[in-house]
């Protein structure tokens, strides 16, 4: 299974991010190597789920896809950002990236920490542009859910976490549960919710949707962790072996390959079930949920 299905919003979206690197080269009067690296990282060929999630919850409450390019951009640069540094040499230490060479390597370690920062204020700015037919009061609660996902309560706490346990050798499944919850889910579950609240859904919807973002996030990250084991460098994209490398507490480490598939198909179908009545952006999500237990990078 391929992402072709949500091919459409992957067009709005690569078209908006040229556009929006564009717009800041214009700006930018110091012709830095970091818009380089920004545009270098942004357009290396990312799969765009968190945006195609944000847009999906803005098309269930009823709004355009148009109108929300701009914002599910911004979480694609927000996103990018914290990959840029989750390679630096003091993180995961990796080479490659969305099969390129990583940024602190071809830009530097000091302009690749730049690169990132840039790359996260440049998306909060993008979250806060003009929304048409989006009430304030909206943007701005659509916004607190993304910066509260992205924060120490969320993918920076799920990373710190991530790095203090590298070395210990005390495998826990509550820290486990935290880290994959918090660096990866808190951002996916974002995204979702933050579409659903600019298009002003009902708490029952915010609900369901919340409840698959949960589960996706897991599953999501659960194969992230099979995947750096079972996959190519080539398909992949970023080295094999990773988390190996690092001493990464994942679901492979406590459970083994097999029940993690298992643990990870369990979380899907909990997700797919939460969502069984919103329609043909319901489907889409459906299918996402399926995409990502198949997914080969
Ligand atoms: C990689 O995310 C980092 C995780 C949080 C698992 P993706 O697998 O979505 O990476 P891209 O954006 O497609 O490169
Ligand atoms: C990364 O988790 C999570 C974030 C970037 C916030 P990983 O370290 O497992 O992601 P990859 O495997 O490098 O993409
Ligand atoms: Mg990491
Ligand atoms: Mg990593
Ligand atoms: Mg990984």
């Amino acid at each position: 299974m391929s992402l072709e299905f949500l091919k459409e919003y992957e067009v709005i979206i690569n078209e908006n991010i040229e556009k929006n690197i564009d717009k800041i080269r214009r700006l930018d009067q110091s012709q830095s190597s970091i818009i380089d690296g920004m545009e270098y990282a942004l357009l290396a060929g990312g799969k765009r789920i968190r945006p195609f999630l944000c847009i999906l919850g803005a098309l269930i409450g009823g709004l355009e896809k148009e109108q929300v390019s701009n914002f599910a951009s911004g979480i694609e640069f927000i996103h990018t950002y914290s990959l840029v540094h989750d390679d630096l040499p003091g993180m995961d230490d990796d080479n490659l990236r969305r099969g390129k060479t990583t940024c602190h390597i071809k830009y530097g370690v000091g302009e690749a920490i730049l690169i990132g920062d840039a790359l996260l204020t440049h998306g909060i700015s993008l979250l806060l542009g003009h929304i048409d037919g989006v009430s304030l009061e909206n943007q701005v609660k659509a916004v607190k859910i993304m910066l509260d996902s992205i924060g120490l309560l969320g993918m920076i706490g799920g990373q710190a976490a991530d790095l203090d346990q590298e070395k210990s050798t005390i495998d826990k499944l509550e820290t486990l549960e935290y880290i994959h919850t918090h660096k990866t889910g808190k951002l996916l579950e974002g995204a979702l919710l933050s579409g659903a609240t600019l298009a002003n859904s009902s708490d029952k919807i915010k609900n369901d949707l919340l409840a698959y973002a949960k589960s996706f996030g897991l599953a999501y990250q659960i194969t992230d962790d099979i995947l750096d084991i079972t996959s190519s460098l080539e398909e992949l994209g970023k080295p094999i072996g990773s988390d190996l490398k690092n001493e990464k507490l994942t679901y492979l480490k406590i459970f083994g390959i097999s029940k993690a598939k298992e643990m990870a198909q369990m979380e899907v179908e909990k997700c797919k079930n939460n969502i069984s009545n919103y329609g043909k952006y319901g489907n889409q999500l459906i299918k996402l949920a399926d995409y990502l237990i198949e997914r080969r990078k």
